[in-house]
C-alpha cells in the first residue's frame, strides 16, 4: 500500500516556513489582547462578557439556526466568514495559524501491519511515517503503544528501533509482531514520566519519535532528546494540558517565558477540545447531558442564591436513560444540596435547553482561538528546540479528519550545536 498525503501543497512554498518567531509573536499578541473571548468558559458563565462590546457579533450568532451552528462547528472556516466583518484582525489570526502540508514520501507499508492497527490509527501512523525525513541510525519511539510507527518506518529506513511503552501487554504483543517479520525492533517497558537517564552513550544521537505522546510525555521526550544530543526529533503533540507540575502552564522556550500570554492548564485544554470521531448517537447523548447539566446549573444558582457555576462530577452513563428530575436528584446529592419538594422541573429543563442554545453559539466564537492556541503551544515546543540548537519545521502531516492533532514538528540538530548533555526528568 502506498501513501501520499498532499494537503494544500501550493501553500507549502508560500507559508510553510513563515518565520517561527514572527508567527509566535503575532499569535501571542492577538491571543493575549482578545483573551476575554476565549478564556471564560461559556458553560460556566451565564452570558459572555463581550456581548455589550460586540453587539453585532452577538446578534449574528444568535440569529444562526441550529443547523447552521452544526455546520459551523464541523467546518470552522464557515464561521470565520461569518465573524470576520465584526473582528477585523481575524485574517491575521488565521494567517499566523495556518500550516502548510508536510511533503510526503511515497512509502510502501506492509499489509500485515495494517491488519493489526485500527483503521484511523493506521492512517495516522502511515501519514506520520511518510512525512518524516529519511531516518538512519537508532530510533526511539516514545509511548509507542504496540509500536505501529516503528514497524511502519522499518521498511523504508535503515534503522534499529527501541519502542518505549508503559503497558507491558502492548510491549509483548508489539514484540511478537515485530519478531514475526524479523524487524530490528526491541520493546522496552518504561515509565517515561519517571526520571530516565537517556544521556548514556548507548542512547546518544539517533532520532526520537513521538506520535501522540500526551502532554508531559512529549515534553520529557523533547528534553531527553536535546540532553542526549539526538540527531533529530519528530513529534505530533497532543494533550498539551496534561502536565505534571502545578495548575499553570510552564512554557518550555525562553521566548514563551517572556510572552504576553499566561495560561492556566484549564486555558490550555481549549487547544484540544475539537473531536472529529463522535458518532451521531454519542453527539445526541452529549447534547442531552449538557442540557441537563445547564438546567441543574440554573437551579443550583437559585437554590444557593449564588450566581456561580458549581461543577458536578462525571455522570454514570446509565443515568442518561432516565429523566431530568432523576438527574437533578443525583447532582444535588453529589453536591450535598437539599432539593425542595415543589420544584418546577419542566421550567429548569427549558432553561437548560435555552442555556445550551447560547453556549453552543458562544463556543463558536471561542473556537476561533482554538487552533491559534494550539499553534502557540506547538511553537513553544518548536522554539525550545530552536534555542537548543535544532533547525525546526512545523507542518501538518494529515488532514484534520484523520486526526485534529495533526501538527508535525521536526527538529534536526545543527552541526554547530553545542555538545551539551544532562538528565531528563518529569
Ligand atoms: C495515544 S497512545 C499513542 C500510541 C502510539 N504512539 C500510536 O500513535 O499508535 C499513548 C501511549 O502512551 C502510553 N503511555 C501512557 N503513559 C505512559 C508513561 N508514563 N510512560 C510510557 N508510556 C506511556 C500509553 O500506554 C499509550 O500506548
Amino acid at each position: 500500500m502506498s501513501v501520499a498525503v498532499p494537503l494544500h501543497p501550493d501553500a507549502a512554498s508560500e507559508r510553510g516556513d513563515l518565520d517561527l518567531l514572527q508567527r509566535f509573536q503575532s499569535l501571542d499578541a492577538l491571543l493575549a489582547e482578545h483573551d476575554y473571548f476565549w478564556k471564560p468558559r461559556p458553560f460556566e458563565t451565564t452570558h459572555p462578557s463581550w456581548r455589550n462590546v460586540h453587539p453585532g457579533l452577538y446578534n449574528a450568532i444568535n440569529s444562526l439556526s441550529d443547523a447552521e451552528v452544526d455546520t459551523c462547528s464541523a467546518e470552522p472556516a464557515r464561521f470565520q466568514e461569518i465573524a470576520q466583518p465584526f473582528l477585523p484582525w481575524l485574517p491575521e489570526l488565521s494567517r499566523a495559524s495556518e500550516l502548510a502540508a508536510a511533503s510526503s514520501r511515497p512509502l510502501t507499508f506492509s499489509p500485515f501491519d495494517a491488519l493489526h492497527a485500527p483503521g484511523r490509527k493506521w492512517r495516522q501512523v502511515t501519514a506520520f511515517a511518510a512525512a518524516l525525513p529519511p531516518l538512519s541510525g537508532h530510533v526511539h519511539d516514545w509511548c509507542s503503544g504496540k509500536g505501529h510507527l516503528a514497524r511502519a518506518i522499518a521498511g523504508a529506513n535503515e534503522v534499529t528501533s527501541l519502542c518505549f511503552e508503559l503497558d507491558a501487554q502492548l510491549c509483548e504483543s508489539g514484540q511478537a509482531l515485530a519478531d514475526k517479520q524479523q524487524l530490528p525492533i526491541r520493546y522496552v517497558q518504561q515509565d517515561l514520566l519517571q526520571p530516565f537517564d537517556s544521556s548514556t552513550e548507548a542512547y546518544r544521537g539517533g532520532w526520537r519519535l513521538g506520535l501522540h505522546a500526551c502532554g508531559q510525555l512529549h515534553v520529557n521526550l523533547l528534553r531527553a532528546g536535546v540532553d542526549s544530543a539526538a540527531d533529530g526529533v519528530a513529534i505530533a503533540p497532543c494533550c498539551y494540558h496534561k502536565l505534571c507540575l502545578g495548575e499553570q502552564y510552564q512554557p518550555l522556550s525562553e521566548t514563551a517565558r517572556r510572552a504576553s500570554l499566561t495560561l492556566s492548564l484549564k486555558d490550555v485544554s481549549l487547544a484540544v477540545q475539537e473531536t472529529v470521531t463522535a458518532s451521531a448517537k454519542e453527539r445526541a447523548q452529549r447534547e442531552k447531558e449538557s442540557q441537563w447539566r445547564l438546567g441543574f446549573d440554573v437551579l443550583q444558582r437559585q437554590l444557593r442564591n449564588k450566581d456561580e457555576y458549581l461543577p458536578t462530577p462525571s455522570l454514570p452513563k446509565a443515568m442518561l436513560n432516565g429523566d431530568f428530575t432523576a438527574f437533578c436528584a443525583w447532582a444535588a446529592q453529589e453536591k450535598q444540596l437539599t432539593l425542595p419538594k415543589d420544584i418546577d422541573y419542566a421550567q429548569f429543563a427549558t432553561a437548560g435547553r435555552s442555556r445550551y442554545r447560547e453556549v453552543r453559539r458562544v463556543e463558536l466564537v471561542r473556537h476561533l482561538f482554538r487552533r491559534p492556541l494550539e499553534i502557540w503551544l506547538a511553537l513553544d515546543r518548536a522554539l525550545f528546540l530552536q534555542e537548543r540548537g535544532y533547525e525546526v519545521t512545523m507542518r501538518e502531516f494529515c488532514s484534520r479528519e484523520i486526526t485534529p492533532r495533526n501538527i508535525l514538528l521536526v527538529g534536526r540538530r545543527r552541526k554547530d550545536a553545542a555538545n551539551e548533555s544532562g538528565l531528563s526528568a518529569c
